[in-house]
């Protein structure tokens, strides 16, 4: 079975994602983790990614595995793990652009769809429309902006990032442009989705909810 969260960037899906693999004992795959490896690759030798010919030297040679430790979910680029620097605001200023690569997408779009073995809760922002089209239950998360950029200040503050809540607040707006206007599997809710707005929902009612939809299903 698949459970397909897909959504705006701190919107909450990955937190439902995660609560809601942790309760059906199924498989957690952080897609957004996966993008934002890729453009570190890119970033950490000052590599243009916008040069086919880097691209196409480079691809092949970008390794990533998943690993749990101690109920964390951990990603590993090229066997390094990558986990905490991909969350920097460095990455997300440009990882948009590297989703909207054509070419990153199919290498991405391929090993998600192997993993279709399992009992997965993937999140991203094309797994009910590209990924996984029949995917069995889809949901689609967003929360206001504001909302969402103070969340996303709490969580890097916490980390010790000495980032302003306005810097936050215009990565969210232009990553939101770019995700939902690019030509390549842009973010847009499925058909079959069930919208879930976080803005004013606690985690426990989130999970609830969710929960009670994948029962009925099942059932
Ligand atoms: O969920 P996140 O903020 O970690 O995602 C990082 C970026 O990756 C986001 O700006 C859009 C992109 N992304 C995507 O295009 N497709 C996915 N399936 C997951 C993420």
């Amino acid at each position: 079975m698949v459970i397909a969260i897909d959504g705006y960037s701190s919107s909450g899906k990955s937190t439902l994602a995660k609560d809601l693999a942790k309760a059906l004992g199924f498989i957690y795959v952080d897609t957004g983790a996966m993008y934002r490896a890729i453009t570190y690759y890119f970033i950490k030798d000052s590599l243009n990614f916008e040069d086919n010919h880097i691209l196409r030297e480079h691809l092949p040679k970008i390794e990533l595995t998943f690993r749990n430790e101690g109920g964390d979910n951990k990603i590993f680029l090229n066997g390094e793990d990558v986990s905490v620097i991909i969350r920097t605001l460095e990455v997300s200023s440009k990882v948009s652009e590297v989703a909207a690569l054509p070419s990153v997408r199919k290498k991405l779009v391929a090993i998600q769809q192997s993993m279709a073995s399992q009992n997965l809760v993937m999140d991203g922002r094309d797994i009910g429309t590209v990924v996984f089209p029949a995917a069995e239950v889809k949901f689609f998360v967003n929360a206001d902006v504001n909302e969402r950029s103070k969340r996303r200040h709490l969580e890097l503050t916490k980390k010790g990032d000495n980032v302003s809540l306005d810097e936050i607040l215009s990565n969210l707006i232009h990553r939101d442009l770019i995700d939902t206007t690019r030509a390549t599997s842009p973010l847009k809710q499925a058909e079959d989705a069930i919208a879930i707005d976080t803005t004013h929902l606690s985690r426990k009612a989130q999970l609830e909810f969710a929960l009670d939809v994948v029962k009925n299903k099942l059932a």
